[in-house]
């Protein structure tokens, strides 16, 4: 996949800039609206009305929401998708995890923004984002727990599926043989990488349930077979050796810089002499006086806005680690990531 294609999917944002809009289009979604809309392209208000049991005037109100955030077209007197929703509905997969994302975390910055900015350990209490991402109940594998694990990390994977090909479009895989990802998650991004690198096998290091989900997401796919999970086993801090390339996705932001650290010099410990580690990770929001407003669908990730770093403080740490050829770009998708590798000696 080129660089081009790997962006293609950030047409869904434009459906989510502002909140009435993206709530109408969460609720179109809910209600069927969409699927009716998509499967009967010339339908009328009256099939659509009597199919989904809505009342005109509700109708009337969500359908005007739809035409004023572009996902119905304006010129026509019976309700008809937009050919920019018809392509944003191609990534209906994340289209719905942003909006589904957004929608249960809006509170934290409605209601606590002053708190996020002023008082972070009481916005880290009350903040729903916390509750979600919520690792503890990652460590024992109870129907809850699971259940837990798998909300959240619905989100994680239709994330990375996305992320992963502008990853795959801006650093040539083809030189690894096996990976480890740390922190890999439902193995989504060890997936992708497989998919374009057939020689390529993988490690996904992380927690013991989110390692049991993302066993059973592997499962039924082809490359699943290349992709193991090694749960993270406290007594034994080393990560798994054996492997050419370890790589950190979205992953490191979410440590304080000591264990980001430890985690970096793991890495090197693991890696045989010649080994990269590779970090694919948000860099700093750039809201300033000249950016735009921000838009509703970025609100979740802008509440971790504290937890982004500039590549310096990677590549500091790398060399501080005895890393070398270490390289830095920038590869902008919603925000702007950051590509780092680095070889051990
Ligand atoms: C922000 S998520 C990123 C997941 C994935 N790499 C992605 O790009 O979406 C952080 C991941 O680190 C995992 N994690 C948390 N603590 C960990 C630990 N001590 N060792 C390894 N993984 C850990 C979480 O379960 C989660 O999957």
């Amino acid at each position: 996949m080129d660089a081009v294609n790997a962006r293609a999917y950030l047409c869904v944002d434009a459906f989510m800039v502002d909140m009435a809009g993206a709530t109408a289009l969460s609720t179109a979604f809910e209600t069927g609206v969409i699927d009716h809309l998509a499967q009967r392209p010339s339908g009328s208000m009256d099939a659509l009305r009597n199919a989904l049991k809505l009342d005109a005037r509700g109708l009337q109100f969500l359908l005007g929401l739809l035409r004023a955030n572009g996902v119905i077209d304006t010129g026509t007197e019976a309700p008809v998708l937009t050919p920019a929703f018809r392509a944003a509905l191609a990534f209906r997969d994340i289209l719905e995890a942003k909006l589904y994302f957004a929608k249960l975390v809006a509170p934290d910055f409605v209601q606590l923004l002053t708190a996020l900015l002023m008082e972070p350990a009481r916005f880290a209490e009350h903040a729903r984002i916390f509750k979600l991402f919520a690792y503890q109940h990652a460590l024992e594998s109870t129907p809850d727990n699971l259940a837990r694990t798998a909300r959240w990390m619905r989100l994680t994977t239709a994330l990375t599926a996305y992320e992963a090909g502008a990853c795959i479009a801006a650093h040539d895989f083809s030189r690894y043989r096996r990976m480890l990802d740390v922190g890999g998650n439902s193995g989504e991004f060890a997936l992708r990488l497989c998919r374009a690198n057939p020689a390529l096998e993988a490690t996904v290091y992380d927690l013991p349930v989110v390692c049991e989900i993302g066993a059973a997401h592997v499962a039924g796919v082809a490359e699943g077979t290349r992709i193991r999970f090694v749960s993270r086993d406290r007594a034994q801090p080393a990560l798994p050796a054996g492997h050419d390339l370890v790589t950190f996705k979205s992953m490191l932001h979410d440590w304080p810089d000591t264990e980001m650290a430890d985690f970096l010099r793991r890495a090197r410990d693991a890696l045989a002499p010649g080994g990269t580690v590779l970090i694919f990770e948000r860099g700093q929001l750039p809201v300033d006086t000249n950016a735009l407003p921000l838009p509703y669908g970025q609100l979740p990730l802008m509440l971790f806005f504290r937890s982004y770093r500039t590549p310096q403080a990677y590549c500091a740490q790398l060399s501080a680690l005895g890393f070398q050829s270490i390289a830095a770009t920038e590869v902008r998708l919603d925000m702007p990531f950051i590509l780092i590798t680095a070889t051990r000696p």
